[in-house]
Formats: structure tokens, C-alpha cells, sequence
């Protein structure tokens, strides 16, 4: 255990948190590490005990934990106590909190009035937004707060960009350039969301900083699933996802069982009683 930022992001760092500067070593060492999306303590506690070194609070909570269509109607005021939650039940990993659609477009003021909420609020480590919002990035790095980037497809732009599409095939150029930009203006990661495998690849040989891919390919420094893909309880993954693990028979089977034993009066057994 030191605080050097040498160590492995797996084994070293036991002692703190990981900071974007394990981060920036990762990438000099040629590293790769895995990122998840965690919205409550439960899931937060088991990944950060797996050696996840950082959980994303995702936007999308929005489909996957709220129950909305997708990402674009949660606000701050929902993320904020998801956000706290992942960062209580976690204790090495960085936690980044995304900033939700209409909470940080419109001015890099508002970004920046955003994101204090969630280090105040809710103990974030840093933020995520999605696009090439230059001076917001500047603004809030100015400020002491780290950004993750994230271009390619952009989930909260997808009636602008006619839904989920892989993007950059033909202006892959437009992708590098926003990406470049990115890291000037100071981000620490970008997200590579839905980009062809090629591109990813340019794009993370260009960049000093770790790309985190997610449907991009394998060259990415990085990658993230959203965890109810991973765990295989999405209903209905996206292709760029893979289900380890069937959580969503076994949860199925679980409770019918339990129903099961509730009704034939199997449950609570001599066990579960008290005298
Ligand atoms: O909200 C999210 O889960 C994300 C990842 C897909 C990168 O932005």
C-alpha cells in the first residue's frame, strides 16, 4: 500500500480512493480497466469490493433503475440521492456522477451550479456531460472539479441524432476533433459511446487521457457496461452489451420459490422463528 500511482488500478490503492492521477498512470502503463454503472449502495459495495475502480452513477438510472423510457427525463433532484448512495457504499472507487439532460447546456455557469450540487449534495469525484461543451469544462476543471467526457452516440441528443445510432462512420473526423478538444479543455477521461471499432482506436492512440469504450471496439483504454446489461437483467439488452450472468431467471426463480413455500407452508421453518 502506497500513494504512489504507480500500482495496479486492481491491486494497489487498497488504503483510498482512486484518483484521476491512477487514472492518468493507468494510461501511461497501458493498463486497461473496467467502469460501471452502480445507482444504489448494494451494487456499489459488491463492484467496489470487486476491485471496480470507477462507478459511474449513469443517467442511465433513468431506464434501467426509474423505470423511465430513457434517459432524458431524470433530473438532478433524482440523481443527487442515487449518486450519495454509490458513494456510501463504496470506498476505493471513483465515483462520477452524470449530469443529467437541461442541467448544464445552457451556460458553463449552470454546469458549474450543477456539479457543486453533486460534490456538496452527494460526494461526487467528478462529473460526466456528453458532448463538446468546451467551456464548460474549462469552467468546471478551473473549479476544482474533474470531468469525464463523452461523445460518439450521446443518449440525451437522440431525437436530434434520429435514436441509437452508430455514429462517426462517415465524419469520424467531427469525433476526434470534439474528443481532442475535450482533452485540451482539461477532461481526465472521455466516453467513446457506439463508434466503430476503427475510430475508437485513433482516437484513443491521439489522446493522452483513457478512452472508455462502450460499443467501440477493443482498443479503448477502458470499458464500461451499464451493470443491469452485465448482470443479465435488462429485459432487452442493446448488442453492444454482454450478459455475464442471468440475474433475471435466478431473481424470477427466487421468488416463485418463495411464494411457493409461503403458500404450501414451507416458510418460515423453525429457522426463521423465534421463541
Ligand atoms: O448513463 C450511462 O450509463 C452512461 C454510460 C453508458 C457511459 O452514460
Amino acid at each position: 500500500m502506497s500513494d504512489t500511482f504507480g500500482e495496479s488500478l486492481y491491486g494497489g490503492a487498497s488504503h483510498r480512493r482512486i484518483t484521476i492521477l491512477d487514472l492518468a498512470a493507468a494510461k501511461k502503463r497501458g493498463e486497461k480497466w473496467a467502469m460501471l454503472t452502480s445507482y444504489e449502495s448494494l451494487t456499489a459495495e459488491i463492484f467496489d469490493e470487486a476491485g471496480i475502480p470507477v462507478l459511474l452513477v449513469g443517467d442511465s438510472a433513468g431506464n434501467n433503475f426509474l423505470g423511465e423510457e430513457n434517459t432524458i427525463p431524470v433530473t438532478v433532484d433524482e440523481m443527487i440521492p442515487l449518486t450519495r448512495a454509490v458513494v456510501r457504499g463504496s470506498k476505493r472507487a471513483l465515483v462520477v456522477a452524470d449530469l443529467p439532460f437541461g442541467s448544464y447546456e445552457s451556460s458553463p455557469e449552470l454546469a458549474l451550479a450543477t456539479s457543486v450540487r453533486f460534490f456538496k449534495e452527494a460526494g461526487a469525484m467528478a462529473v460526466k456531460l456528453e458532448g463538446a461543451q468546451i467551456e464548460s469544462v474549462k469552467k468546471l476543471v478551473a473549479s476544482g472539479i474533474p470531468v469525464m467526457g463523452h461523445v460518439g452516440l450521446t443518449p440525451q441528443s437522440m431525437h436530434q441524432l434520429g435514436g441509437y445510432r452508430v455514429q462517426g462512420r462517415s465524419d469520424g473526423d467531427v469525433i476526434v476533433e470534439a474528443a481532442k478538444a475535450l482533452e485540451k479543455a482539461g477532461a481526465f477521461a472521455i466516453v467513446l459511446e457506439l463508434v466503430p471499432a476503427a475510430l475508437a482506436k485513433q482516437i484513443t492512440e491521439v489522446l493522452s487521457i483513457p478512452t472508455i469504450g462502450i460499443g467501440a471496439g477493443i482498443d479503448c483504454d477502458a470499458q464500461v457496461l451499464v451493470w443491469t446489461d452485465l448482470m443479465g437483467l435488462t429485459k432487452k439488452a442493446p448488442k453492444l452489451a454482454k450478459a455475464y450472468r442471468n440475474l433475471r431467471a435466478e431473481m424470477s426463480a427466487a421468488t416463485k420459490e418463495f411464494a411457493d413455500d409461503v403458500r404450501s407452508g414451507n416458510f418460515p421453518t423453525n429457522d426463521q422463528s423465534f421463541n
